[in-house]
């Protein structure tokens, strides 16, 4: 398994306690509600993004026969989705008191998120395109079924 399959979904069990802790604090003292942005930035974009990151890049490789095409911008990929989760949520949270620099952070982590995501697109998209399987085709258009079938 490669190392940032693993590190992606670790990394995403680590923002998913993150968020929900928040998450958490919300429920139980509402005026922390203030927070929103943070806690569904770390669930969605730390968790749930990065949870199909890691787990398409085992899969789709392996789905498709063939192994990702670009591997150092897989791992370019990793370290830009932490950046960018940790100056989004960081710019979210200081945007609440109007602390300076605030907007600075939350554009470089909209930046860093961003770059990540193309990076799968690219990565994913070019993959299987370049695998060596053939879509096969039954009669009428219809995909040939895998096992045998009874006549
Ligand atoms: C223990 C788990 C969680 C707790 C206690 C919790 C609690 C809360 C609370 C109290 C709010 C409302 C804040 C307000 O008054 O505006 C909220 C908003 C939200 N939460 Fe969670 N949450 C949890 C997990 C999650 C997870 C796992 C996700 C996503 C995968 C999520 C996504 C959201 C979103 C998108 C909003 C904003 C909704 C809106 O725009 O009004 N939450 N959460
Ligand atoms: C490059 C990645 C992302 C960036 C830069 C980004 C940025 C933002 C910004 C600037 C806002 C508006 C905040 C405001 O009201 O001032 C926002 C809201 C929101 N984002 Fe994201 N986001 C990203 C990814 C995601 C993803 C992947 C999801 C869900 C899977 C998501 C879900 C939401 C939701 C639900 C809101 C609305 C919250 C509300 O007003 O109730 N975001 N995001």
């Amino acid at each position: 398994m490669d190392w940032f399959v693993r590190a992606f979904i670790k990394s995403s069990l680590a923002w998913l306690a993150a968020g929900v802790t928040i998450g958490l604090a919300m429920a139980l003292y509402p005026p922390l509600a203030v927070y929103r942005l943070a806690h569904l930035h770390l669930n969605l974009l730390g968790f749930v993004v990065q949870i199909i990151y890691g787990v398409s890049m085992h899969v789709v490789p392996r789905f498709f026969g063939q192994p990702l095409v670009y591997r150092r911008m897989a791992e370019a990929q990793y370290w830009l989705a932490q950046a960018g989760v940790v100056l989004l949520v960081t710019g979210f949270t200081l945007r609440v008191p109007g602390i300076t620099g605030a907007t600075v952070c939350l554009i470089a982590g909209a930046l860093a998120s961003a770059g990540a995501a193309y990076c799968f697109v690219i990565n994913v998209w070019l993959t299987i395109n370049a695998s060596p399987m053939q879509t096969v085709l039954g009669r009428g258009g219809r995909s040939v079924p895998l096992r045998p079938q009874p006549m």
